[in-house]
């Protein structure tokens, strides 16, 4: 069983990357694997990095919901699911800064294995800024790369078809 935390950015409850989203943990939660989900694009309180007053250090709130909730479960985490859709060539602006607060406890959540699952209206290619930054984001955080999943042309029910089996199989893979 892995302790498995997946991070989601998009504001579209029922949209194409929280659909993979859904998709990738029925196939966790069946394998027996431990799942905690923030979908940061659905938290009211989560606002992009600030300068703490009077000091060069950027500040997260005490009371943010991050802080509170999410980064206990990622020290703890074995695999790390990042899902954004895409928002003018990148991620999905609540996923970013999520990400931002890793900053933090930078070292502490290296060595972890990790899932993207993205969508995209447009092709293949307008993808590609998305998954360069999220190989690199990976390479820097020394993740294992356990499983993508992209869905170009999310627009298209067919091809979010593949991608949904794609994600709860990847889901299903993790032990
Ligand atoms: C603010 C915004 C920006 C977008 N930017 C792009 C883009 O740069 N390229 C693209 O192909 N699609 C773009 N799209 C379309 C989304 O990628 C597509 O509709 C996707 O399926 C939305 O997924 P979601 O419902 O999970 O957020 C954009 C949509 C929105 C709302």
């Amino acid at each position: 069983m892995a302790k498995i935390v997946m991070l989601t950015g998009s504001p579209h409850k029922d949209g194409t990357s929280l659909r993979l989203a859904d998709a990738f943990e029925r196939g966790a939660r069946a394998a027996g694997n431990d799942v905690y989900r923030f979908d940061a694009g659905l938290a009211a309180d989560l606002q992009p990095l600030r300068l703490e007053e009077g000091s060069p250090e950027v500040a997260i709130p005490g009371t943010d919901t991050y802080e509170r909730q999410v980064l206990p479960h990622l020290l703890e985490a074995d695999v790390v699911v990042l899902v954004s859709s895409l928002y003018y060539y990148g991620m999905n602006a609540a996923l970013k800064t999520t990400v931002d607060r890793f900053y933090r406890f930078n070292h502490e959540l290296k060595d972890k294995k990790a899932v993207v699952l993205a969508t995209g209206y447009g092709t293949h290619d307008d993808l590609k800024v998305l998954m360069d930054w999220f190989a690199t984001l990976q390479r820097y955080m020394r993740w294992e790369n356990l499983a993508t999943v992209e869905v170009p042309g999310s627009w298209t029910e067919s091809n979010m078809r593949r991608g949904i089996e794609q994600a709860e199989k990847a889901g299903r893979a993790i032990r």
